[in-house]
């Protein structure tokens, strides 16, 4: 496995690799990597003839300049991980090979089409710009036939395939299932923030979520989404942030289960000093 600093290396090794027309998937991570990301890798590389992974802890998508600074990175460990798994180029630049200062310091400009006004969008105005900003860049540079990214962060996915289809990239968006600790914590980067109590703790965020599937014929939308707030919040240590039922398309909160085919329930719950996101598919 080759690793790259620049943009100028990452395109002479890909021109190299892509040749006879050959696939390229890309997975786009921000390190710290753990067993979801893997499963997105070995997916990527199952279905494609060259695979790469980029890691770039994208400052233009932090809203909180704690959260930045803390947020686990060690490339080293990574870059072991991803050679295991036989990925062909790693791509890891600093923010000074990816954005020019007028890119760092200016807000990305995007229609979300409303996709950034709930839930996360409304929490962490500007994140989703920021993630626009950083996989566009990576989609341009990398040309990728398919890329990959992990549900845990369903809205991501969402705002993502809206940026591909108003940008007009040709490529598919693989979505890959949440890989889950055995005590159903959802695997995250910043699980490793968490100390063993914590995740102990954590773990019953995904139990509420499982029990809540049992009252989703017998409660209304709101009241099931009172019923998850109430039950994680009894968990001294853990607070919801958010808990919304939505359309899992439009991410419009519903009022009635029939008002959308495909319905989910997305949850941010603050574990001490760690937010921690997860989601639970009830219909669809
Ligand atoms: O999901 C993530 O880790 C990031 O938001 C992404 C997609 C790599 C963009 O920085």
């Amino acid at each position: 496995m080759e690793i790259v600093h620049t943009i100028s290396d990452l395109q002479t090794k890909l021109n190299a690799l892509r040749q006879n027309n050959k696939s390229v998937g890309l997975v786009p991570t921000m390190g710290a990597l753990h067993e979801g990301h893997l499963s997105l890798i070995k997916r990527c590389r199952t279905d494609n003839d060259v695979a790469v992974v980029s890691v770039f802890v994208n400052p233009t998508q932090f809203n909180n300049p704690n959260d930045l600074a803390t947020y686990p990175r060690d490339l080293d460990a990574d870059a072991a991980l991803v050679n295991a798994e036989g990925v062909d180029l790693l791509f890891a630049p600093s923010p000074e090979d990816i954005y020019s200062n007028e890119e760092i310091n200016h807000r990305f400009e995007f229609d979300f089409q409303g996709l950034d006004k709930v839930m996360e969008g409304k929490q962490r105005p500007g994140h989703f710009n920021g993630v626009v900003q950083i996989v566009s860049k990576l989609f341009q540079l990398t040309n990728p036939t398919r890329a990959y990214f992990g549900e845990k962060d369903f809205q991501q996915i969402a705002v993502i395939r809206l940026m591909v289809k108003t940008l007009g990239f040709n490529l598919d968006i693989i979505a890959c299932p949440i890989i889950r600790e055995a005590s159903g914590l959802a695997k995250s980067s910043r699980n490793q923030l968490l100390s063993d109590d914590q995740k102990v703790l954590a773990s019953n965020i995904f139990k509420v979520l499982k029990e809540s599937l049992n009252f989703a014929s017998k409660m209304s939308p709101l009241n099931l989404s009172q019923w998850v707030t109430e039950n994680i919040n009894a968990h001294k240590g853990l607070e919801v942030e958010y808990f919304e039922i939505v359309n899992a398309d439009t991410l419009q909160t519903i009022s009635d289960w029939n008002d959308a085919s495909s319905v989910v329930g997305c949850v941010t719950v603050h574990c001490g000093n760690v937010r921690l996101i997860d989601n639970i598919k009830y219909k669809g």
